[in-house]
């Protein structure tokens, strides 16, 4: 007879893991600058394994206090998509509510596992919207004149960043310093903004072929509407044009009022692709 069950999955699983990630279609991935096996052995990982198969998995790691992100969902062909993850769902909300409880969160790219997620009491209030530049905006002021510059972000900025973005961004949308640290790893322009108190704003931006993209722009809470923020961009158009970048997208939520106005306003146009926002609540239990 063979016996299935679900476990934590762990390093010794990466192979047949990457075997049922890579030959399903059936996928749901959000990754942030990593593969989906740099989770493997971290808390909030599980895979359902029957007889020496692995036919769904699951990961939604926290990423900050509080706040899971489903970065993984997968399923074999035989399994319905409800159905595998039902079976994942029963023991990842278990779990969460005994290590404490968090807000799990997703960004839902297909409308099969929107149904999944609306199914099993996620809830969504907010979109992820898309936005593209391609090369329209007029020369910027120069910063100077405002009391602060930009320069090249160094890895021992990174802290001072990590605060930056706490401060600056609703707690569904911090990074961690391993996330940010990733990013800046994988970026091919990343600046801050400084005055003489520190840093006040910063951007990272990755890049392939002729696209860029904009992953993270912030400006510290005190220091916002002064054209920070305009001048972090203005500083990238100018390095993005000089290494022949032709377009740049960015996300932001679809109730973000100051990056949409930002955006707009320094020549991006929304593409008209958006992403919902699901969010579940798993209350702590006392252990
Ligand atoms: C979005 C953000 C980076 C803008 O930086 P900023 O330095 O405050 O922006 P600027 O002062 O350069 O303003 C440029 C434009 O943005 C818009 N804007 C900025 N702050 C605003 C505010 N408080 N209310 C309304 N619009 C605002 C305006 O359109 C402004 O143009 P204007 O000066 O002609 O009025 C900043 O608000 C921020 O860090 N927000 C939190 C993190 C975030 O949401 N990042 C973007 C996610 S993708």
């Amino acid at each position: 007879m063979i016996t299935t069950q679900v476990r934590p999955a762990e390093p010794k699983d990466h192979k047949r893991l990457s075997d049922l990630i890579f030959l399903e279609t059936r996928s749901h991935r959000h990754l942030d600058w990593r593969s989906p096996l740099e989770w493997l052995g971290s808390e909030f990982f599980w895979m359902v394994e029957e007889g020496t198969r692995i036919t769904a998995a699951l990961a939604c790691p926290t990423e900050t206090d509080g706040i899971a992100w489903v970065r993984l969902f997968v399923h074999s062909g035989y399994w319905s998509a409800q159905d595998a993850w039902n079976v994942l769902w029963d023991t990842a909300k278990d779990e969460i509510a005994h290590a404490g409880g968090a807000k799990v969160a997703a960004i839902v790219q297909q409308s099969w596992f929107e149904k999944v997620l609306a199914a099993s009491g996620f809830e969504t209030r907010q979109r992820i919207v898309m936005l593209e530049w391609q090369g329209q905006y007029q020369p910027w002021a120069a910063p100077e004149a405002d009391g602060f510059h930009i320069r090249k972000m160094t890895e021992t900025d990174l802290p001072a960043v990590e605060i930056l973005d706490l401060e600056s961004f609703g707690p569904l949308w911090h990074n961690s310093l391993d996330t940010l640290k990733r990013a800046f790893a994988q970026s091919l322009f990343a600046t801050v903004a400084e005055n003489e108190d520190g840093i006040v704003g910063y951007q990272m931006t990755t890049g392939f072929a002729a696209r860029a993209h904009l992953a993270r722009l912030a400006v510290r809470t005190s220091m916002q509407g002064r054209g920070i923020g305009r001048a972090l961009l203005g500083d990238l158009f100018a390095m993005l044009k000089k290494d022949g970048f032709l377009k740049l997208t960015v996300n932001t939520q679809s109730d973000n009022e100051n990056s949409l106005s930002l955006y707009r306003k320094t020549g991006f146009i929304r593409t008209g692709e958006e992403y919902p926002v699901y969010t579940f609540d798993v209350p702590a239990v006392p252990n």
